[in-house]
């Protein structure tokens, strides 16, 4: 089911429309940043470090004048999604307007850092076919499920083991392994630091951090 995207509840229904190109165009953007847009996408298990390692990530690359926008699935589900839950369906739904989003971000010249479990491997794969340049990094934060419930950064496995949340990834609800990721990182073994410098080293190999200007 995860394989087939025109499965999809949300496949398309509009018609009459076209696609207006404006005046300006990627790389003119990105001309005028002096910067390259990309998507660096975080994907794992609750707990794994995407958050903790975006934001050291994103540190980074501001404090050499790079601009970056971090979009995290907690924080989406706030807003844009607030009307999915943590059904396969609603993920699906969930990561498909992460992946748009991301890409329309990436368009305009920004660096942009996606943190969401993105637990199945069609979900993933169409937010990476979805960045027209190319410009897309997939990191697994690899990380035993035991590490993770040790953490427990938001004390959710806790209530996951009381009984209070059903359907937790990782738990009793899947996580297909990544087969397409660029990097995989074990933080367990990594520190915070090891793991954005293997990132930001990734993006100046891609050319990703190429200045413009
Ligand atoms: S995703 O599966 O659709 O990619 P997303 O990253 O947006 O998930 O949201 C996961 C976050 O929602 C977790 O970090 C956790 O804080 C919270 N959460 C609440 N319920 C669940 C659940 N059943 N499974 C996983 N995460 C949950």
């Amino acid at each position: 089911m995860h394989d087939d995207p025109g499965h999809s509840a949300r496949a398309p229904k509009a018609e009459n429309i076209s696609w207006s190109d404006g005046a300006v165009g990627r790389e003119g953007r990105e001309r005028l940043l002096g910067q390259r847009g990309c998507v660096l996408w975080f994907t794992g298990l609750s707990g794994s470090g995407k958050s903790t390692i975006a934001a050291r990530v994103e540190a980074s690359l501001a404090a050499s004048g790079v601009h970056c926008y971090v979009l995290d699935g907690d924080n989406l589900r706030h807003g844009l999604n607030r009307d999915l839950g943590f059904t396969s369906e609603d993920r699906e739904e969930n990561i498909r307007r992460m992946g748009e989003v991301a890409a329309l971000f990436a368009d305009a010249g920004i660096v942009t850092l996606v943190t969401a479990i993105s637990p199945f491997e069609a979900g993933r794969r169409a937010a990476r076919a979805a960045v027209k340049s190319g410009a897309f990094l997939e990191i697994h934060l690899d990380v035993a499920l035991d590490v993770c419930k040790e953490r427990d950064p938001k004390g959710l496995y806790q209530k996951v083991e009381r009984g209070e949340i059903r359907g937790f990834t990782g738990v009793d609800s899947p996580y297909e392994q990544p087969q397409n990721a660029d990097l995989r990182l074990d933080t367990a073994t990594l520190d915070i630091d090891a793991c954005a410098e293997a990132i930001l080293d990734a993006m100046q190999v891609r050319g990703y951090l190429a200045r413009e200007r």
